[in-house]
Parts: C-alpha cells; structure tokens; sequence
C-alpha cells in the first residue's frame, strides 16, 4: 500500500525561459515529487547548474562523460529511476533532436534511452514555432506518444506578441502533477475541512489550537491531482492555498459549520481534517478587555459537530473522520468512527503528528485497523485517498 514520491527527470534546454524553470523546480518540490535536474550545455547559457542545484537539492548532470555516476552510464541510472522525463524549456532545436532520436548530449540520450513517458514544454520565438519544420517535428512527436504542454501564446522576450512562449510556471506545475498522478476521484465533488478554528474572547484576543492544516492541505492538493473538484474550507493556517482547490476561508468554529453547510449539498466525499474547538466563549466582549482583577473566567460553551452532522444527513456523503488522541488511540479512535457513523477514520496520536511535516496514522474501517508507516503528510494524503477510493469502489 505504501506509495513512494514521484521522481521526475527535469531537461533544460537553452531559452530564456530556462529562468521560469527554477520556478518550477520549487513547485515541483514542494508538492512532494523528486526532481533530477538535467541541463544541455545551451541551458547553462542561461541559468547556472548551481541554481537548480541548490533548488532541486541535488547534484545537476550536463556531461555524458560524467564519472561520479557509478555504473559510468548516466544516460541508463537516470533514466531508470525516472517516473517521466519533463524538458522544460524545450527549444526548437531539442525538439528536432527527438524527432530524429539523435543521441548527442546527455539529455537527448536520456529521452532516448527512457522506458518512461516523455513530456516537453515547448518555448520559442513564434516564427520559430510557426515554421513548417517546427509544426512538423510537433506533429510526429505526438505521434511518438510524446505529450506536449503548450506554448501558451503572449509577450515574448524578443519583443514580438503570439504563441510560442513557454506556458505559465504555476500552470506548468499543476499539469505535470496531475500527469503524474493516477485519476483515481476523477470528477469526484470533495468538501475538506483543514487547520485550526479561533475562537474570540474579545477583539484582540482568541482561543485556538496548534493545527497547521498540512495534513488537510495536502488532502486537499492530492486529491485536485487525483481529479478531484475540491472545496477547502480553511481555519486559521499559515499554508499557501493548495492550486486548483477552490478555498473558503473561515475562522470560528460556528463560521466553519456555516461555510461546510453552505456547500455540502452534491459533495460525494467530505474528509474532516480541522481541529475544530469544541467550545466557544459564551458572551465574546466587542471592547478590549482591560486587566483588573488577579483572576477572569470565561465561559464557554459546547460547539455544533460539523462532522456528526453532516454525517446524520438524510443522504450524507462518504464522511472520513480525523482522530488526534493523547492516549488508547485504537480504542477511543473506534468508539470515534462508530459514534459518529464514519465509513473511515484516521487516527493519530498528538505527540506524532501535530504541526509536523510527518506523521504516523492508523486507517480503521468495517475491514479493521490499518497501520501506515510514518511518513510525510503528502505520501499520507496519498495513501489515505487510495485507500478511499478503493472502498467507494466496493
Ligand atoms: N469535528 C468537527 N466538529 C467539531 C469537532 C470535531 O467536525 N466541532 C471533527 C474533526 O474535524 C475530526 C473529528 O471530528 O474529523 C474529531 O472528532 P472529535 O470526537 O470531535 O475529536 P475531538 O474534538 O478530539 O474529541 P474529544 O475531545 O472528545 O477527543
């Protein structure tokens, strides 16, 4: 069951918008996939091996001839650990290169010695990509299988207007993701519920938790690249939003329930990863509340469970619980899952999980328990919504 990260083999060719491509690097990495970067001698024209070196937190190759690779054959050991190979920028000469599987440099070795999909981002000045040859190499590369993403048309570095340019960093991001990623909840409506709630005392003050959301957030990315059409309804979290998530944000416990409620209807799947508070101040004061006496008590009271209610409607959706417990977590995590009528909970221990990049959680379902290694919260979300697909398929 447990999935490894992607790896993707990342070619740059020699075009300005080599300098988009570090860019990209950073995309890539942040949501979980390994880069290998490889440049042709033209690309190092334009951005240095260093950069991407320090982005991808890898070694960069440029050189067939390179010995610190240690079977002598960088075009195979690459090659072979790639999950696809991505050329971004692919120049118009590279392109040609494919097209008649000339082998003369690393990277076109690599695309040729591949047992992996090809992909490649074309960039270039648009009377270049115009040109009868350009069109042609295009023609006979999708007929090779290989995938083409783009060119996005606009302003180009040389000053002309029209397609050719190489599509935008973020767009490129979420294209290659979700070429990696299987469409396991293709077309599937999902509402998330992610981080933590604030709930005020006065205008400058809150009682919160330490949620960061990342488990949420990364459900919420994994599942936009399993196709997915995702609603995140974000507490208070210092994430940057998820692409292609559409995202609602929200801070007390009440404006989470309002804001769940308001979309639930025609969501298939509603995975409730928030730390929401179970109790809110009574009478929130609309003026700052000045010291005085040695000590002050706050009233609280019980909170809506947005899970158990969205749970006991009339035709609810597949619910999936979270369960952050301090202690006995199979016990408490299954008297949870059956309180509340959960088809699917995941349940962690505070001490391992909370804030962390990592985490180690159980899966419980009619079938039992299901124990994942610890891993990052990515591969989680990975393996979570697997597991989940699975079961709506039974
Ligand atoms: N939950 C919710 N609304 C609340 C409280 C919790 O939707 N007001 C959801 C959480 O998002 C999580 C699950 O319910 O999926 C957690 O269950 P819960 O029993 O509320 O956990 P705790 O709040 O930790 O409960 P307890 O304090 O009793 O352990």
């Amino acid at each position: 069951m447990h999935q490894t990260h992607k790896k993707i083999l990342l070619g740059i060719t020699g075009g300005i918008a080599a300098y988009k491509t570090a860019e990209l690097v950073r995309l890539l990495i942040k949501s979980g996939i390994e880069v290998q970067v490889v440049m042709t001698q033209a690309a190092c024209q334009f951005i240095t091996p260093v950069t991407m070196q320090a982005l991808s937190g890898k070694p960069v190759y440029m050189d067939m001839w390179d010995n610190s690779i240690p079977n002598g054959m960088p075009h195979i050991e690459l090659s072979r650990a790639a999950d696809a190979i991505i050329v971004a920028p692919a120049s118009a000469d590279f392109l040609a290169k494919l097209v008649h599987g000339r082998a003369d440099d690393l990277l076109s070795t690599l695309c040729l010695a591949r047992d992996c999909p090809l992909v490649v981002a074309p960039a270039m000045n648009k009377q270049m990509w115009e040109a009868a040859a350009t069109q042609r190499n295009i023609k006979q590369l999708r007929q090779d299988n290989v995938t083409i993403l783009g060119p996005d048309s606009g302003e180009q570095a040389c000053g002309e207007v029209g397609l050719g340019r190489m599509l935008e960093t973020e767009a490129l991001a979420i294209l290659v993701k979700g070429f990696l990623t299987p469409k396991l909840l293709a077309d599937k409506k999902i509402l998330v519920t992610a981080g933590a709630t604030i709930e005020k005392i006065d205008p400058v003050r809150g009682i919160t938790n330490f949620s960061s959301g990342k488990m949420g957030y990364a459900i919420a990315q994994v599942a936009a690249d399993m196709g997915a059409k995702v609603t995140l309804v974000s507490g208070v979290s210092p994430l940057d939003q998820p692409y292609g998530v559409k995202i609602v944000a929200t801070e007390s416990a009440e404006a989470m329930y309002q804001a769940v409620m308001t979309n639930i209807q025609q969501q298939d799947i509603f995975i409730s990863v928030a730390a929401v508070a179970d109790y809110s101040v009574e009478s929130p004061s609309n003026e700052k509340i000045k010291k005085g006496e040695s000590s002050l008590t706050l009233k609280l009271k019980r909170n809506k469970d947005i899970l158990a209610d969205v749970a006991s409607l009339p035709n609810p959706p597949f619910c999936v619980g979270f369960a952050a417990e301090s202690q006995d977590l199979i016990k408490n995590a299954s008297q949870k899952r059956l309180s509340k009528k959960l088809p699917l909970l995941v349940a962690n221990l505070v001490s391992e999980s909370m804030g962390t990049d990592e985490a180690t959680i159980t899966l419980l379902d009619d079938t039992g328990t299901h124990a994942l290694p610890r891993s990052d919260k990515i591969t989680l979300a990975q393996e979570i919504l697997t597991h989940l697909s699975h079961m709506l398929e039974k």
